[in-house]
Parts: structure tokens; sequence; C-alpha cells
């Protein structure tokens, strides 16, 4: 079984988004999927109410110590793919998360400002050592013409590792992201024929190859025309390394 944890401390990102969005995409290539809602907020398990299709199953666990053992159980069980949402800040138990995440995906609006608050989460990330790329949600669909500007604050070594830490393609603004949350489903069943539900395929194959897996059968090409990658982008490896309190964040979660 492989975990992905959506994690940044900015609220309103799309962890949650992107989290039911991937796992939809994932079962549709093939995986048994569960997904893990660590966020007291409930959004996930909202959503979960509003649908009526059985699956994914949707799982509450707030508490930073059930995170390990409840993995190793969905293990045993068959899940191959568990994808876990997690609040906005960084909470205990999405620390414990991280830590035994396969992958860390961090959603951020295309915006300086946004990139910058994502520093704390990545700090964790790295101090875990755990593979991670960022993704750009929301971004309006000319974002490279609209965020130029940024792009000159930003030096030519910081570009040189962004394909290696940017997940493909970006995500566009559209209702049909937030339809679909409203109405129980993801946007690849409420609007399978879609640029959105495109690009979340494409995003999921992306992550997919990057944690090491064969393309499974079922996956769909991955589209030719990706979104155009904002300039604001290399920002993202720019972002300053903040010690963050190690006895917070390399601490072993408490197993009683
Ligand atoms: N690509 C998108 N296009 C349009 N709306 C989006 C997109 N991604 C997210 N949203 C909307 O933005 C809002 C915030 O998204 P979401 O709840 O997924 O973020 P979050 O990171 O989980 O927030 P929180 O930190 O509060 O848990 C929601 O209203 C959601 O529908
Ligand atoms: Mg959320």
């Amino acid at each position: 079984m492989q975990t992905i944890v959506l994690t940044t401390q900015k609220g309103g990102a799309g962890k949650t988004t992107l989290a039911i969005s991937l796992a939809l995409a994932a079962i549709r290539a093939g995986h048994n999927v569960r997904l893990i809602d660590t966020d007291t907020q409930g959004s996930v398990s909202n959503w979960r109410r509003r649908r009526t299709c059985a699956a994914p199953i949707v799982e509450p666990i707030y508490a930073a110590r059930q995170v390990e053992q409840r993995l190793q159980s969905l293990s045993r069980e068959g899940v191959t793919m568990t994808i876990v949402d997690t609040a906005a800040g960084i909470t205990a138990a999405t620390v414990s998360a991280i830590r035994y995440a396969d992958f860390c995906l961090i959603p951020t609006r295309p915006s300086l400002v946004d990139i910058e608050a994502t520093a704390a989460t990545l700090s964790v990330v790295r101090a875990w050592r755990k593979p991670f790329a960022y993704v750009l949600n929301q971004t309006p669909i000319r974002a490279a013409a609209r965020l130029a500007g940024a792009e000159n604050s930003l030096g030519d070594e910081a570009a040189l590792d962004i394909d290696d830490i940017l997940a493909r393609p970006s995500i566009v603004m559209r209702n049909d992201h937030q339809d679909a949350l409203s109405v129980g489903l993801a946007v690849c069943e409420y609007a399978p024929g879609g640029k959105s539900a495109e690009e979340i395929r494409a995003l999921w194959q992306w992550i997919d190859a990057r944690m090491g897996n064969e393309a499974t059968a079922t996956d769909e090409p991955i589209i030719e025309e990706l979104v155009e990658t904002p300039a604001v982008l290399p920002a993202m490896a720019a972002l300053p390394r903040i010690e963050t309190d190690s006895a917070l964040f390399l601490r072993a979660p408490a197993r009683n």
C-alpha cells in the first residue's frame, strides 16, 4: 500500500478538493482506495455523506497515534492506495500522517504569498525526508501572463529543479470542482469530459509515476495540452528552510 498525504498549513489551498479528486482518479486507475480525513472540520466526511456510491470509504482519524496503526491495518486489508486529507495549520495528526506518507502533495494557489505560507509544512516534510511535490491549484487560465511580474524576483538557481518538485499539470480554477463536491461527486464523475477532469487524471498519472508505479491498463492518456505553468513557480524552489521545533516534528508519535 502507498499513502499520499495532502498537506499545507495554508487554509483553502485545495487539500480536500484534490484529495477527493485524486482518490477517484486512483480508483479509476485500478486502485483499492481509502480516504482518511484527519481534519476535524470534516469536509471529506461531509462530502461522503452527500454521496450515494459505496466507494470510496472515508475514515475520520483525528488522533495522531491512530494514524500509524490504521495505515498498517489498511495495508493488511488489501487497500492499495490511501489518500489522507489534513487540516490547515500543522496539527499532531498532520505530522503523523506526513511521517508515514510515501508521498506528500502540497497544494498552493499561485501567488508568492500563498507559496511562502507553505514553508512550515515543507519544513516538516523535509524533516521526515519525504518525497514531495507542490501542485498549483486554483490557477487563472492565463496564469503565466498574469504572474510574469513575480518571476523577475526569482533567481535562476531556484528554477533548476522545479521539475522535480512541481506536479503537473496545474489545476485551473473552475466551478466544476466546487459543483462536483457539493453533490457528493468528484470532478471526474461530475464532468468526465471536461478540462478539470482531464487535469486531475493527468495529475494523478504524474503522481503515480513519481511514486514509481507503472501506468495501469485503465489509465487514460495524459492530456496533450497541459495548462501553462505560471511564472511564479520557481518561488517554490526558493522557499527558505524554516528551522522547525525538532522536538515537535521529529518525535515519534505516542503509542498509548
Ligand atoms: N481548482 C479549483 N477550482 C475552483 N474551486 C476550487 C478549486 N480548488 C479548490 N476550490 C475551492 O476552494 C475552496 C477551498 O478548497 P478546499 O476546501 O479543497 O481547500 P483546503 O485546503 O482543504 O481548505 P482547508 O484548509 O480549510 O481544509 C473550496 O470552496 C473549493 O471548492
Ligand atoms: Mg480541507
